[in-house]
Order: structure tokens, then sequence, then C-alpha cells
């Protein structure tokens, strides 16, 4: 089963890197389940992802970003939630942006995540999958290369953090002050798919959007953005919190529910944990 999830997910990447290059980054008239207008190509992403996962016998269902529902066959047991295009807002700037995936065993919740995948359309095409373990997929423009997965160290030096400045609580300022004070440096694109790669690629780091008195629940969504990611950052050997607890034990009410979110190496994890508690 891993392996065709593999195999499928490299299909939709080379498939959305072709739509991205033809560069219509127009907006449409409508809106998806969050509020944000859609891109047409959120809408195509979305599309090819839909197809080409519906194929495979073990899912039973799909859910996204951009449908208000999911959608559901009579066979497999699998469901798989994705974010098509992860990064809309910075397409026209031509940064990198992603697609994001988790596979969870026959209902969409945190506990019942197995694996979770992400694609990075940057001046190369990459795939990061876990599963047991993390596989790291390069594109040679050719074929697919298998490298050695990243790992996190146990402190980095890269500080990302989302949200509006002003509307920061007192809490989250004085941890990205301190940050600083200790010599970690800004990397943010507004992408969560590269901000996040970098600090793996880097080997550690803090990647956060937290609540803030604009968005109380913070902005990216559980089941299709932060799930993954936490399941991800763990595998490498990370931590993955809400501020208090971990985004792996949090409940899910709503399929487009937000909370805020911190990702990084232990050391960082243990700052926001003093500073939030
Ligand atoms: P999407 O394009 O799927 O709506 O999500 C973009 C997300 C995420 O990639 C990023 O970390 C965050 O939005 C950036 O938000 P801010 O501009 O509010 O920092
Ligand atoms: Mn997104
Ligand atoms: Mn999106």
């Amino acid at each position: 089963m891993q392996q065709n999830f593999i195999s499928i997910l490299q299909n939709c990447s080379l498939k959305i890197q072709n739509i991205l290059r033809q560069s219509h980054t127009n907006y449409l008239n409508s809106t998806n389940p969050s509020g944000d207008t859609q891109l047409a190509l959120d809408i195509q992403a979305d599309k090819i992802i839909e197809e080409e996962l519906l194929k495979l016998d073990f899912i039973k269902g799909i859910c996204s970003e951009e449908k208000s529902k999911a959608i559901y066959k009579n066979n497999g047991s699998y469901l798989v939630a994705y974010d098509p295009l992860d990064g809309s807002s910075i397409i026209e700037s031509n940064l990198s942006v992603g697609s994001i995936f988790g596979i969870y065993e026959k209902e969409f919740k945190a506990s019942k995540l197995i694996g979770a995948a992400y694609i990075v359309y940057g001046p190369r095409l990459e795939l990061i999958f876990a599963g047991d373990k993390l596989h790291y997929y390069v594109h040679t423009g050719e074929d697919w290369q298998e490298k050695s997965p990243p790992a996190l160290k146990k402190k980095g030096n890269i500080n990302a953090t989302g949200g509006t400045q002003k509307y920061w609580e007192t809490n989250h300022k004085k941890l990205i002050e301190n940050l600083f004070d200790e010599g970690y440096r800004l990397r943010y694109s507004g992408g969560m798919v590269p901000d996040l790669h970098q600090i793996l690629i880097k080997g550690g780091g803090l990647f956060s959007y937290p609540s803030t008195s604009d968005a109380p629940k913070g902005k990216l969504r559980k089941l299709f953005e932060v799930f993954p990611f936490a399941f991800i950052y763990e595998k490498a050997g990370g931590e993955a919190i809400d501020g208090k607890n971990r985004l792996l034990e949090l409940d899910i009410k709503d399929l487009h529910e937000s909370t805020a979110c911190f990702l990084g190496s232990e050391y960082e994890i243990k700052k926001v944990r003093n500073f939030y508690e």
C-alpha cells in the first residue's frame, strides 16, 4: 500500500508542477470552506489529486481544504485529507509552494493518522513521505531518486513564525524575542511547506503559527496541514504542540477546524512550553 501511495503522489506532483508552470495565477469568485478566495490552480490541483487517489482500492474516502464535505467510496479502509496547493497567496511572486497529505485509518482524527506526506514545488520537485519512517525523494528531471531522510537535531537556529504581529499575544511576543536574543534567525516565506521543509533539511528550529487576537484558533487547519506535519516532525525526531498539548492528541469536531501550532526540535518546543504554560 505504501509504495502505491508514494507512486500516486509522485504522479500527482508531476501533473501539478505542469499546471504551476503555465503561470495562470488568477483568482476565482469562489471561496473555500475556510473563507479563502480560491485560485483556479487550487481547484485544478484539487481535481488532479482527487482523480488519482480515488483510483486506489485501499482508499475509502477523501477530503480536502477546497471541498466542504468528504467523498466516500464503497470499498477501501483508508482516508486521505489533503491541502492540494498550500501557499496559494505566494504563488504570484513565484515562491515555492506545496501539497500536504494525511492518511487516516477509518476516521478523520489525529489518533488515526498512520502516514503523512508533502510535496515541494520549488527549483526542484521533492517529496517527503512518512509511514513507519521518513522517505525523501527528489525528481531529477528524468526520474525519482531516494535520498537519505532528514532528521531533526535537539536544537536548531531558525525561527519561522506566522500571523499578523500586531495581533500576537504577549507570551508569543516574548517567546519570539527570546529566540532572537539567543541568536535564532528569521526565515519565513509565508508557505508552511517550504518553511517547515527548510527547518527539517537544516536539522532544527521552530515553526509557529500562534493563536492571535484576530484568529484565536490560529489559521492552519488540523486535518490538511497541522496533523500531517506534526506526524512528519515527530518521525524526524522533533515535537509538535499547540502551545501546551501534543497536536496528535487533539480532538476534531469539524473537517476544516484550525489550531495554533508549534513544530520544531526538542529544545525549542521546551521553550514554547515555558512561555505558554
Ligand atoms: P493556503 O495557501 O493553503 O491557504 O495556506 C497558506 C498558509 C501556510 O502555508 C502559511 O504558513 C500561512 O498560510 C501563512 O499565513 P500568514 O500569511 O497569515 O502568515
Ligand atoms: Mn494550506
Ligand atoms: Mn491550500
